[in-house]
């Protein structure tokens, strides 16, 4: 390090969006590595809203590397946060700043310490991908600081090992996650399969049942199901195979009736896998369902589907509306059915492009 003093601090923010499956990752063949048992799609939602901040910062004067996640400290012994670290350090290349006289060469990124502060503007671990988003943006801001010349697809394979949804946030629009076959998972990465504005009429309402943090956690929760469900062994080799090629091609056509009956029943399945795991694993409640009936209630009603469901793994309803008018509509039923008195709501999120707003329910 060609710098007199010690006193120098460089650092980077970003800020990356988190991302919701219609096509749903549940299953690990490999835990360390993180390698699934399924390709996955996602739509990746609006940058400016349901994101995570990260700021990482790197000086001669830091002690170890320290973390802290909307403003509390947080351990970074996990094997998780280790293996991102360990990979993004080295990828790492040389950084000079001129202005300030620092100069890092690729070996000194093995010595020096990062302090890293996130933030959520969403709840944490409440089935919103609330890790997708974290990790991802760690990676992304790690890869900028260190001046990483991997790309986006290069990166997710970094941000994957620290939880398998992230990998699929380095992109907007529509990702899919190769689960690839190499047993190191040099191929298990993200590639985008339509950029952000090839279907912009969708609009994505998120009604939040509960923003408490869920009981099962999604690692937790899948390991069971992996050990335990005969239906997930049908379901990854039979019926996602099937299901990612008519989801891409969907995408490709913007043919919403397809997508919706694909993102519903991928959804009902990746629950009833859910079901079929011993014991048995309950994201979804009461108001969960009665969400659901709300709008296959609708859709029936309609000549063609008009909203598309779809929950992870907590209660909260992610609706995807065919335009910008079903939105609207689909705000308005929200309310006749739970009204703002009710106690089942918590508040809407409406995302698209440009408009996200919380209703304030
Ligand atoms: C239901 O990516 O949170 O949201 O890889 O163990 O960190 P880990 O799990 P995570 O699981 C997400 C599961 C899901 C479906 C999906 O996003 O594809």
């Amino acid at each position: 390090m060609a710098n007199e003093s010690q006193n120098w601090v460089l650092m980077v923010t970003a800020q990356t969006p988190t991302n919701i499956a219609v096509i749903k990752y549940w299953g690990k063949r490999d835990e360390t590595l993180i390698l699934p048992v399924n390709d996955s799609i996602s739509v990746t939602l609006d940058p400016n809203h349901l994101c995570t901040t990260t700021t990482v910062a790197v000086s001669p004067s830091f002690q170890q590397d320290r973390m802290w996640l909307n403003g509390k400290e947080i351990s970074l012994s996990g094997g998780r946060f280790q293996s991102c670290l360990r990979e993004i350090r080295s990828h790492a290349c040389d950084v000079e700043d001129k202005q300030k006289g620092i100069k890092i060469t690729k070996e000194d990124w093995g010595k020096l310490h990062l302090h890293i502060a996130s933030y959520n503007n969403f709840p944490t671990a409440a089935g919103l991908a609330s890790s997708a988003a974290g990790f991802a943006c760690l990676v992304y801001a790690l890869g900028k600081l260190m001046n990483v010349k991997d790309d986006e697809s290069q990166l997710s394979a970094v941000a994957r090992q620290g939880s398998g949804s992230a990998c699929r946030s380095l992109y907007g629009g529509f990702v899919k996650w190769i689960m690839g076959k190499e047993e190191n998972g040099s191929d298990s990465l993200a590639v985008q399969l339509a950029d952000e504005k090839h279907w912009d009429d969708l609009v994505i309402v998120i009604a939040v049942v509960s923003s408490r943090q869920k009981e099962t956690s999604s690692t937790s929760g899948m390991r069971e199901t992996v050990e335990t469900s005969l239906l997930l062994q049908h379901r990854a080799k039979e019926v996602v195979p099937k299901r990612i090629l008519q989801m891409e091609e969907a995408i490709r056509n913007r043919d919403f009736t397809s997508f919706s009956r694909l993102t519903c029943a991928d959804s009902n399945q990746f629950h009833a896998v859910c079901l079929d795991t011993s014991p048995p694993i309950f994201y979804m409640n009461d108001t969960s369902h009665r969400i659901i009936s709300i709008v296959e209630k609708w859709n029936r009603s309609e000549e063609a589907p008009q909203v598309a469901y779809t929950f992870d793994a907590g209660p909260n309803a992610v609706l995807i509306a065919r335009n910008r008018k079903v939105a609207a509509l689909l705000i308005q039923r929200l309310l006749y059915y739970f009204p703002p008195s009710s106690d089942d709501l918590n508040s809407y999120v409406i995302g698209d492009k440009s408009i996200v707003k919380d209703a304030g329910i």
